[in-house]
């Protein structure tokens, strides 16, 4: 490891830090999500305290910014572990023990997270909250999408009744998973707070988070797809 820039151990912090916080950013969507389950008029009362607000788009920019930075260091983290690698990674392969695939395909299973992301955004934030925010800085926008724009509920069946995007959120999901159950144990261990004796035990709160955290979003998109008939 050379000493130009910052050290391995500061880069891995910067993705534990910004990795952790959007750690809390899923749990607060997901918890949130499910108020759609059990309330639908609570959800759009939610989606339209969380509009185009100037502390909603304080939470958005800084979503964002962790988001870059966790990507840019993702990239930067790999390609220092591949050149470290040198001429090993032709010779390998035998199985390590006790790595796991995911531990090992953090960076691509991550470009297939944002990928859906992506989508995800098309498919809401794109209708709600980024047409509010034009309108009011003057932008011409559609009457009926910004009558829309706090209606998370009307989205919601709209995209989960499509039995395809169901579909393709659920593999989304199962791709967040393998991404959390490796990400959350790491956040713990590079901020310190794993040793011989916490490591099994990281690692069980880790995935527990990990199970957690998918599973409430899953529900919204089984109860939307399969339990609640598609509404014009
Ligand atoms: C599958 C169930 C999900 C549902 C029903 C859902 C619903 C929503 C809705 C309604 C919004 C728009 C809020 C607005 O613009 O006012 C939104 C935004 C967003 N969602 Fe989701 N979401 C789901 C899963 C996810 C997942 C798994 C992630 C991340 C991996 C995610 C990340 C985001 C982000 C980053 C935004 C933009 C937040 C912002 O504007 O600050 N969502 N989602």
């Amino acid at each position: 490891m050379g000493n130009k820039g910052l050290s391995s151990i500061t880069k891995k912090l910067i993705m534990a830090i910004t990795g952790g916080a959007m750690v809390f950013f899923l749990l607060f969507h997901a918890s949130m999500n499910l108020v759609a389950i059990i309330k639908p008029e609570g959800y759009n009362k939610i989606c339209e305290f969380l509009g185009a607000n100037w502390y909603a788009l304080v939470a958005t920019v800084g979503l964002a910014a962790l988001m870059v930075v966790h990507l840019v260091y993702a990239f930067i983290l790999s390609l220092q572990n591949y050149r470290a690698r040198g001429k090993q990674r032709y010779a390998v392969v035998e199985k390590q023990e006790g790595v796991s695939w995911a531990s090992k395909n953090m960076l691509v299973i991550g470009m297939i997270v944002l990928v859906g992301l992506v989508v995800h955004l098309i498919n809401f934030w794109a209708k709600m909250q980024l047409p509010e925010v034009l309108h009011k800085l003057g932008f011409e926008v559609n009457k009926a999408v910004l009558d829309n724009a706090t209606n998370g509920v009307h989205y919601i069946v709209n995209t989960f009744s499509c039995w395809w995007y169901s579909v393709i959120y659920l593999v989304w999901l199962f791709f967040l998973w393998l991404h959390l159950d490796h990400g959350i144990a790491s956040v713990m261990q590079s901020i310190g707070w794993s040793n011989h004796v916490w490591q099994k035990r990281i690692e069980c709160i880790g995935k527990i988070f990990a199970i957690l955290i998918v599973l409430m979003f899953a529900s919204v998109v089984i109860y939307y797809w399969l339990i609640v008939p598609p509404v014009a």
